[in-house]
């Protein structure tokens, strides 16, 4: 493992450059083009790759063949960026205006190519395979990176996959996983009310949408502190509405979208019930009409026991034991990496990214800037999870 972490260290001016070159030219969801050339580009470098290009848009799927049997063992990095303005001020900063890479994949992408030279460097020892998932899409759940990565046989044969994302909340240099849930599953929903636009003045001769969506809003609350067990979580946001067409009119319709985020599959159920329930009864309660739909969702990333404890392990070799931490809690953001465990064990860990005595900014931020320091040891960490730890 030392002589691994030695060749990742090697690579470091190489991971340097690719990954600014990705983060100088972001491409959003679906638009991975340029990001896609140039890994093949990397791919075909490091020599005899099993190359497949334009995968579920832009996705490209790599295999590195080990000279001894043995299964196949996935990695995965996304390669997309998020329509953010970037404000970091870096020299290597989006030239693409309006979109950056503010969610840390092109640390993820350069991270793989580096395990991708290190493992070519080993097929001598390598028992099995390693897919190599270059995922584009992963910001867009309309989209679906991850789950058209799958349907396009990305995960075919696959025994375990491993996956990770930076991780600005830690410092720079420690690990973490848990050996249970790691993130939230997502909904992203929509609510529409229809009422009975009246004049303002004559309230009663409507039925009033917007005082309808109102109450939701707030009754749909309660879903979390009166239905949810209190050691169970569940997050319901409301981040959108709108509402009525002129002061004096009463609104015929109410819209709003938001987020419900939980961890069981069970809490998930519970709380997508509850809402129907809550927006019918005010609905019938307001004499107005209602339809709560779900645009989009993701599970729970829930990592396998045994794959957990291999990344340990590993990481233990590769970061040191004191750096190696398993959070106590999961946290409420959500990954598209989720439908891989749903298909394959799999594990997916944090790489704290937190640059020293520098202000930590949170994901999807613009002024993201995780320390590029942790991709030799990310580097490392996939190639040994692919080595078998
Ligand atoms: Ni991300």
């Amino acid at each position: 493992m030392k002589k691994l972490l030695e060749s990742a260290g090697v690579l470091d001016a190489s991971l340097r450059r690719i990954r600014r070159e990705i983060h100088r030219n972001p491409e959003v969801s679906g638009e991975e083009k340029e990001t896609a050339a140039l890994i093949v580009r990397e791919l075909e470098a490091c020599g005899c790759f099993a190359i497949r290009k334009n995968v579920a848009g832009y996705g490209v799927i790599a295999e590195i063949k080990g000279a001894l049997p043995g299964p196949v063992i996935a990695l995965r990095a996304d390669t997309d960026a998020l329509p953010v303005a970037e404000e970091t001020g870096l020299e290597f900063s989006s030239c693409n205006p309006g979109v950056m890479h503010a969610c840390g994949h092109d640390l993820h992408t350069a991270m793989l190519l580096g395990a991708a030279m290190l493992l070519a460097e080993r097929r001598a020892e390598l028992a099995g395979t390693v897919r190599l998932i270059f995922q584009p899409a992963e910001e867009d759940p309309a989209l679906g990176g991850s789950k058209a990565m799958i349907e396009a046989g990305a995960l075919d044969g696959v025994s375990a996959i491993f996956g990770m994302h930076v991780w600005p909340e830690l410092p720079s240099g420690v690990f973490a996983i848990r050996p249970a849930e790691m993130m939230a599953a997502a909904d992203h929903f929509a609510v529409v009310i229809r009422g009975k636009s009246a004049h303002g003045a004559q309230p009663h001769m409507g039925n009033d949408a917007l005082l309808a969506g109102c109450q939701f809003v707030q009754a749909v609350q309660t879903v979390v502190s009166r239905n949810v067990d209190p050691f169970d979580a569940a997050v319901i946001t409301v981040g959108e509405f709108s509402s009525g067409v002129t002061y004096n009119v009463l609104a015929e319709e109410c819209r709003m979208e938001g987020t419900v985020r939980t961890y069981s599959p069970e809490v998930r159920n519970l709380v997508q019930a509850r809402m129907r329930e809550v927006l019918a009864g005010i609905c019938l309660a307001l004499g107005c009409t209602g339809e709560l739909i779900n645009i989009s969702s993701h599970p729970a990333v829930i990592n396998d026991k045994a794959l957990a404890e291999r990344c340990l392990q590993a990481a233990g070799k590769i970061f040191g034991n004191e750096n190696v931490v398993i959070p106590d809690r999961p946290t409420s953001i959500s990954e598209d990496f989720s439908w891989y465990g749903k298909k394959v064990p799999a594990a997916f860990g944090f790489l704290g990214a937190a640059k020293p005595g520098e202000p930590s900014w949170p994901l999807h931020s613009c002024h993201l800037s995780p320390d590029e320091d942790v991709m030799v040891k990310g580097a490392a960490m996939y190639a040994a999870f692919a080595l078998g730890g």
